[in-house]
């Protein structure tokens, strides 16, 4: 499947991108930078899940951002949605087969730390999987990575530094905190907030970690920033909506797009982005 589906992309375009953004929850927009793009619904990609969450396009596009040449997600496959971990996966493990070694992570999240603000912006130095399943489980394919792969920096520290300085650079704000994954759909209750808080999670949502994970096992390099769409149950004296997250999903859309535009390149001088996959 992931074969055919690589095979498809590339009968598409002549665009063999190194680097790939994964866009969240009301953070689509990017997608419309790229220039000389294709746009591939996932409904045409063999083995692709087709994402149902409202807010999320679901469409892979290929093309240049500059000189760059980038593939961007629009819209992911959620667990919550009834996908199992490999399903949730499969568009990163397309994505390396078509020889994508960098990737960044977007998301929407609540703030569960009191120093975050709704619209901030967080680099994602860690996270801790409390979603009770792992991409990884099952007969381990040696040929993509070791059946006990390292997390000890799942979250390149490089890529880290270096969107910290393009933020400055920019004057865009950005904190930095570790993210806990959630099944969902439900959003937390506010004891499960502040159990959250008290294991050292500063943000929490329902994606990107199985994904993260898969991509460290296959030797990717990742970047994780999710966007504080709202503060975490429990917090401010009002219910979460799925509107609200979608709202401050446009609000920071600008600040978003300017950062990727600047950091995207960055990432690909300073990392192994660069260098082209031999598969
Ligand atoms: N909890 C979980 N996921 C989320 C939230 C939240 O508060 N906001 C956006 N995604």
């Amino acid at each position: 499947m992931i074969q055919e589906a690589k095979h498809l992309i590339e009968s598409r375009t002549v665009i063999r991108p190194s680097i790939a953004v994964v866009l969240g929850s009301g953070l689509g927009a990017f997608a419309d930078e790229l220039v000389d793009q294709v746009a591939i619904p996932y409904s045409s990609l063999p083995g692709w899940p087709v994402s149902t969450a409202i807010g999320h396009a679901g469409k892979l596009v290929i093309g240049k951002l500059g000189n760059l040449d980038l593939a961007v997600m629009a819209g992911r496959a959620h667990l919550y949605e009834g996908n199992t971990p490999a399903q949730v996966v499969y568009g990163v493990r397309v994505l390396h087969s078509l020889g994508v070694r960098s990737i960044v992570f977007t998301n929407a999240a609540g703030g569960i730390n009191l120093a975050l603000e709704r619209g901030g912006l967080v680099l994602i130095s860690d996270h801790i999987n409390l979603q009770c399943c792992n991409p990884l489980v099952g007969p381990n394919d040696d040929s993509l990575g070791p059946r006990f792969p390292d997390m000890s920096e799942a979250y390149s520290r490089e890529y880290r530094e270096i969107a910290r300085q393009v933020a400055a650079e920019l004057g865009i704000p950005i904190s930095e905190g570790v993210y806990a994954a959630m099944l969902g759909p439900c959003y937390e209750t506010p004891a499960e907030i502040r159990y959250l808080r008290t294991i050292g999670a500063d943000v929490v949502g329902m994606s990107t970690v199985v994904e993260t994970i898969a991509a460290n096992h296959m030797g990717m390099k990742v970047l994780g920033i999710s966007c504080v769409t709202n503060m975490a149950a429990g917090i401010l004296p009002q219910k979460i909506h799925h509107e609200e997250v979608l709202e401050a999903g446009a609000m920071v859309r600008d600040t978003l797009v300017r950062l990727l535009k600047a950091l995207l390149p960055r990432l690909v001088e300073q990392g192994d982005g660069g260098l082209q996959s031999a598969g």
